[in-house]
């Protein structure tokens, strides 16, 4: 969700407007997810490095995320969204994490959109995290080196369970995946704009959904041997 900064330095308005102008286009992504019939949405709200941001900058945004909970929680789980948040969620205040649990708790039984938050989130950090746990478990005897393989690592790693994103999409023009889910965009379709973030609207949305569609997804194989993405 790139671009927010940039976005309110454009309209001469201090940095902090431009990520509340960003919630508008949270709701209406998770809207149109949902509509659209996408399964699993994982948004990148802060990542591990959005710690070195000036203090003030952090404090609004943990701000935002606490109002946010706070403010759309009822509605998500209205409309049957299940919420999960992911990332190194022990940095974040006492007051967020409760917020947090609770709104995992309540929406945990719902069937409808998973929707997933990164907070404090950092792909390597990800990866780490579960190389250490796999590790542990070598080294208390419950699992062997030889045992180890793709689906045990991906069990230690923060969206284990979920399948892996089929599309990324990025707003505010750079074409990088700065430590996002590392391990899991593996094949992901990549999709760039320039739009920034506040200005991500239902047809950008739905421009990203039909670059997907084009696409014929191979993993290695060659294009006769795979059929063309169904949407
Ligand atoms: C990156 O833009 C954006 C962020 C670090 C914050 C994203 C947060 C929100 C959109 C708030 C709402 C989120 C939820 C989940 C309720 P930037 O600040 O790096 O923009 P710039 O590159 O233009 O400076």
């Amino acid at each position: 969700m790139d671009g927010n900064g940039r976005w309110a330095r454009s309209k001469s308005k201090p940095r902090h407007s431009g990520h509340r102008a960003g919630v508008k286009t949270v709701r209406m992504s998770v809207e149109k997810a949902a509509e659209r019939g996408v399964e699993h949405l994982t948004l990148f709200a802060f990542s591990s490095e959005n710690w070195a941001r000036p203090e003030e900058e952090v404090s609004r945004l943990m701000g935002l995320f606490v109002e946010a909970l706070r403010r759309e929680v009822a509605e998500l789980h209205r409309n049957n969204v299940r919420l999960r948040f992911i990332g190194a969620l022990e940095q974040l205040s006492s007051g967020l994490r409760e917020k947090i649990a609770k709104a995992e708790a309540k929406t945990a039984s719902n069937t409808g959109l998973q929707l997933n938050v990164a907070i404090a989130y950092g792909g390597r950090w990800d990866i780490l995290v579960a190389a250490k746990g796999l590790a542990k478990r070598i080294a208390d005897g419950s699992l062997r080196i030889d045992e180890v393989d793709e689906r045990e690592f991906t069990v230690g790693l923060q969206l284990s369970g979920t399948p892996d994103p089929d599309l990324l999409i990025r707003t505010g023009g750079e074409q990088r995946i700065s430590n996002f889910l590392l391990w899991n965009l593996a094949y992901a379709e990549l999709w760039f704009t320039d739009v920034l973030w506040p200005d991500f609207d239902v047809r950008d949305f739905d421009a990203a959904l039909e670059h997907f569609c084009s696409k014929q997804r191979r993993y290695g194989h060659t294009g006769d041997q795979v059929e063309a993405v169904q949407c």
